[in-house]
């Protein structure tokens, strides 16, 4: 029978039903993120080194732990090893088409019709900066820094704190640069040592990185935004979780703004608040 905090012959803790239920139901209710049964392992093998660290005797003392630590603190460490933060540059590249040919020509007449200089967008879970950055490059390239009167455009958030650090160090090792083009590399990426390429000042300055949960029930925003990005985030919420969120785009989004999410998702009944422009893409109606 399995006792609660038990050590397994590789010295790995054991991971209760009664432990999973805690960790999951916690991250369900501060993060929307859903840990089915499936993710058990993974909880497992994220969590162990962590609590045998830090001198845990099992999952239940560290829940204990995490759950009584008024900072907060624990929370968000345990949340930044159990999110998902894969990316990586020109990530779904027809977004990124779509958005140089037809939106940013269009998004240019529109702030000009309203006289404007405030193109406002926001990558909501933007992990170790991939996405924004390389929205700040598709920017810059069509507009120069001057038309950026009101900087930064972009907002980029995210709940793991370890991701929002390397997104702001901005420094990146070649392999995960493979993606951006030679013309682009040159422009926007300067060399930050041996096989290691840094963000340039210029496309630095036009994203602002902040922690924010996407769970909250207000947003600190003054304004609203023309686009928003939230690719591969919302699949690792449930439908009510997503349904919300959408809803909250909604509210901050300006009139025929545009939602971008990702190619392995969908909007399901929030289709009702925006239409359906192509893959993955959706306007504000
Ligand atoms: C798989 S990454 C996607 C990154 C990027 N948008 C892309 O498509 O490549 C998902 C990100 O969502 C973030 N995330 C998950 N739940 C969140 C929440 N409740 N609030 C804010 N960010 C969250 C994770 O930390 C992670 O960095």
């Amino acid at each position: 029978m399995e006792r609660e905090s038990d050590y397994s012959f590789d010295g790995i803790t054991q991971l209760t039903e009664k432990e999973f239920r805690l960790i999951s139901d916690l991250i369900y209710s501060k993060f929307g993120i859903n840990l089915t049964e499936k993710k058990k392992a993974l909880i497992r093998g994220r969590l162990h080194k962590l609590i045998r660290n830090e001198g845990y005797k099992s999952f239940e003392e560290y829940y204990n732990a995490v759950v009584n630590d008024k900072t907060g603190k624990n929370l968000l460490m345990m949340v930044d090893r159990l999110s998902t933060n894969h990316s990586f540059f020109f990530r779904e590249s027809e977004h990124f088409d779509y958005l140089s040919n037809t939106i940013l020509p269009e998004m240019a007449r529109r702030l000009e019709r309203e006289n404007s200089p405030d193109l406002k967008i926001w990558s909501a879970g933007c992990a170790a900066g991939e996405e924004p950055y390389t929205l700040g490059m598709i920017l810059l390239d069509h507009f120069d820094l001057q038309f950026f009167r009101s900087k930064p455009a972009i907002l980029a958030t995210d709940i793991s704190i370890t991701s929002l650090a390397q997104a702001l160090e901005g420094e990146y090792p070649e392999e995960r640069i493979k993606p951006v083009s030679d013309v682009y590399r040159l422009k926007y990426l300067e060399k930050a040592g041996p096989g290691r390429y840094r963000v340039k000042d210029t496309l630095k300055k036009l994203i602002l990185f902040k922690r924010l949960n996407l769970m909250s029930e207000t947003f600190p925003f003054k304004g609203k935004f023309h686009l928003i990005f939230c690719r591969n985030v919302m699949i690792y919420f449930d439908n009510e979780t997503k349904q919300r969120l959408i809803t909250k785009f909604h509210n901050y989004m300006y009139d025929n703004g545009y939602l971008f999410i990702g190619h392995s998702e969908t909007l399901g009944r929030g289709t009702n608040l925006f239409r359906y422009i192509q893959p993955a893409l959706y306007q504000k109606v």
